[in-house]
């Protein structure tokens, strides 16, 4: 069975391979390789240079065996999702031509956001098309320009749309066009904003990232109701880390946990769609952080597995497959899915913290900015 599994993914990779040298070979013939700024057409051509260096690597590694975890419940664990990763070879052949198309038509986008400069940290932050608030709060605090200058950051908004942006004349569709012109900010896409959509709107994340800043850092998934400390993001955890970090991934770890059979739960999931016991470690989907080649590589394993609505679990299984451990970070305090209860010595020593309607957000900022320069006891 394990040589079988191997085989088949050996021939996926060569799937991989041979696509990208086809597509390469498409893009030299028809002159559109070095040519950036041309118009992107809606075919096969519109896979980046980069991006199609990132796959020819990824085929590489993917080739050579991880170093790595080896105990008896990884085994188990492993044996439980090779059986739920066991798809026909007629799905296997869809990955190739699934890869070269835009997955869902643009609205709204920002092709040229990473264009001048890599940027170290992108964050992308899934949010409702009616949360216009939201984005203003956050565009005022954690995501503010100003924030942990220097090593800039690029912010964006995932959006999809649902019946209030696609009625005629949709004043909700007219404000997010407003806003995408003066913040250049929105990425948003033609797929069905639902909560049960969450895991097709971070594989889009994944996906543009893919597309449009593979040269991208670091990376961090938010809501929009979360609390962000950027600055001890960006001057604590990421920078001390460096920027040649590959298969990094950390967050509030979830280990061992059972699938939701309860039917009443937000959590509920059916065990004709997840029959395994155990979901591999995953992170909170409120606010996870990654290297940016991560991204690629979600993306690239997600075309092979079943899509699950739960969006962190489902990046869990990603992740699974991808043999990258997500790692613990530096300490226990830093990602939080719960609301930390105020304080500006605890809030100065976070990540995330969860639940904030925007005008909290901006009133604990505030509070935060006039006193971070106050001594905290370490013990904090
Ligand atoms: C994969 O599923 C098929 C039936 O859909 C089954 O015959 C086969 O044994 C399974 N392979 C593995 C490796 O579990
Ligand atoms: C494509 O990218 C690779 C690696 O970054 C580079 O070596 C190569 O010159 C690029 N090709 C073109 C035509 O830009
Ligand atoms: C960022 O903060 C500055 C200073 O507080 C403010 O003037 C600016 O409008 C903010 N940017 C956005 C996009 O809200
Ligand atoms: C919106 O307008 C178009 C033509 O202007 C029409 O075909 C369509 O049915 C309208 N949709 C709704 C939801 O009213
Ligand atoms: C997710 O979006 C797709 C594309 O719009 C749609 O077909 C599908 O029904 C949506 N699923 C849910 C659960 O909303």
């Amino acid at each position: 069975m394990r040589w079988r599994w191997r085989q088949r993914h050996r021939y996926c990779s060569v799937i991989l391979f041979l696509t990208a040298l086809v597509i390469a070979g498409g893009l030299v013939f028809q002159g559109h390789w070095p040519s950036q700024n041309s118009q992107e057409p809606q075919t096969m051509t519109t896979i980046s240079n980069s991006t199609l260096m990132n796959l020819i690597k990824l085929k590489e590694l993917e080739e050579s065996p991880t170093p790595g975890t080896s105990h008896e419940d990884y085994a188990i664990l492993q044996q439980q999702l090779e059986n739920f990763l066991n798809i026909s070879s007629d799905e296997e052949m869809t990955v190739a031509r699934i890869l070269k198309d835009e997955p869902y038509k643009y609205i709204h986008n920002e092709p040229s956001a990473c264009l001048l400069q890599a940027p170290f940290l992108v964050l992308l932050i899934a949010v409702e098309p009616k949360k216009t608030d939201a984005r203003d709060a956050i565009r005022k605090t954690w995501a503010n320009e100003s924030v942990a200058g220097g090593l800039g950051f690029v912010r964006l908004f995932f959006l999809g749309v649902n019946q209030d942006t696609q009625r005629n004349h949709s004043e909700l569709q007219h404000t997010i066009e407003e806003e995408s012109h003066r913040y250049h900010d929105i990425i948003q896409q033609n797929y069905r904003d639902s909560y049960n959509n969450l895991t097709l709107k971070t594989l889009m994340g994944m996906y543009w990232i893919t597309k449009y800043c593979p040269e991208a850092k670091y990376v961090m998934k938010t809501d929009s109701d979360m609390f962000v400390n950027t600055e001890y993001l960006i001057e604590k955890l990421l920078k001390p880390k460096g920027e040649l970090t590959q298969k990094y991934f950390t967050g509030l770890r979830m280990s061992d946990y059972s699938p939701n059979r309860n039917k009443e739960s937000k959590w509920y999931m059916p065990p004709e769609v997840y029959p395994g016991n155990r979901y591999p470690t995953f992170c909170s989907g409120t606010g996870y952080v990654f290297s940016g080649d991560v991204a690629q590589r979600i993306y690239v394993a997600s075309l092979t597995i079943p899509r699950l609505h739960l969006e962190d679990v489902y990046v869990g299984l990603c992740l699974a497959k991808l043999k990258i451990e997500p790692a613990p970070p530096p300490n226990n305090l830093l990602f939080n899915h719960w609301r930390v209860s105020y304080s500006s010595c605890r809030y100065q020593n976070l990540i995330t913290s969860h639940g904030f309607h925007p005008n909290e957000l901006i009133q604990y900022w505030q509070h935060l900015q006039s006193n971070k320069h106050n001594l905290c006891q370490t013990s904090g």
